[in-house]
């Protein structure tokens, strides 16, 4: 067996805990989990730990060392996560996704192609995470302070397509924009929470209500 070594910030585990925590106590349904990033499969052992023996767990890494964790506390494949056939593959593999962690480059295209490929495959009320994002303000990851392409930048554009029912500016994403029922933003941390959404509507109700009306 492959010895195995996990890599986390201290900061990171509460918003595990927080965000993945609902999905250990599911009863009805078996968790599917995917990690983007294997390394030295410390990570895949600790979410076997963490979600116990019944939950799907898959990894995926580009690095052909990696497939020597496959079949230790999950399954490991051997792709780029910027090649959206090799994503669906996987997804399809897993019998579907309700959690996806993105802890792989951290090259700002990498993250979003992955997003973009697999947040629509993610299942209703299923959370997309993606970590170590302050690689962000960092060039070398293709990031930068102010950079069109820091991935914040992309959140920005996530939040006005949320907001698209009060403006009159196309959608950015809009494979996404629909799909997006809330952004979470931490140190180096986003949560993307996957639900239809639907035009908001609001009423006024007690005396000398005008009815409906938009502020
Ligand atoms: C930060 S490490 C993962 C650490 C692991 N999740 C942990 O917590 O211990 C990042 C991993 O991403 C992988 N990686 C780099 N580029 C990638 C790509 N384009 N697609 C998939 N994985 C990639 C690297 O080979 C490396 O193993």
């Amino acid at each position: 067996m492959a010895p195995s070594l996990v890599h986390k910030w201290h900061h990171y585990l509460p918003l595990y805990e927080r965000y993945f925590g609902p999905w250990r106590s599911r009863t009805n349904a078996r968790l599917r989990f995917l990690e983007i990033g294997v390394s030295q499969g410390g990570s895949l052992a600790m979410w076997r730990r963490y979600f116990g023996p019944d939950a799907v767990i898959f990894g995926v890494d580009i690095d052909p060392a990696c497939a020597a964790y496959d079949g230790q506390s999950g399954q490991v494949r051997i792709g780029s996560q910027d090649d959206p056939d090799f994503l669906r593959r996987v997804v399809a593999e897993m019998g579907g996704v309700d959690v996806i962690l993105d802890d792989g480059s951290h090259v700002m295209a990498h993250i979003r192609a992955s997003l973009l490929a697999l947040f629509p495959l993610l299942s209703p009320g299923g959370i997309y995470m993606i970590e170590d994002l302050h690689t962000a303000y960092w060039k070398k990851f293709g990031g930068g302070y102010g950079s069109r392409d820091n991935f914040f930048d992309f959140v920005r554009l996530c939040i006005a397509d949320m907001h698209h029912w009060y403006h009159q500016e196309p959608l950015a994403h809009p494979d996404l924009a629909l799909q997006v029922a809330g952004l979470h933003v931490h140190d180096s941390i986003v949560v993307i929470d996957k639900a239809q959404v639907h035009k908001p509507t609001h009423s006024r109700v007690g005396e000398g209500s005008a009815g409906e009306g938009a502020e």
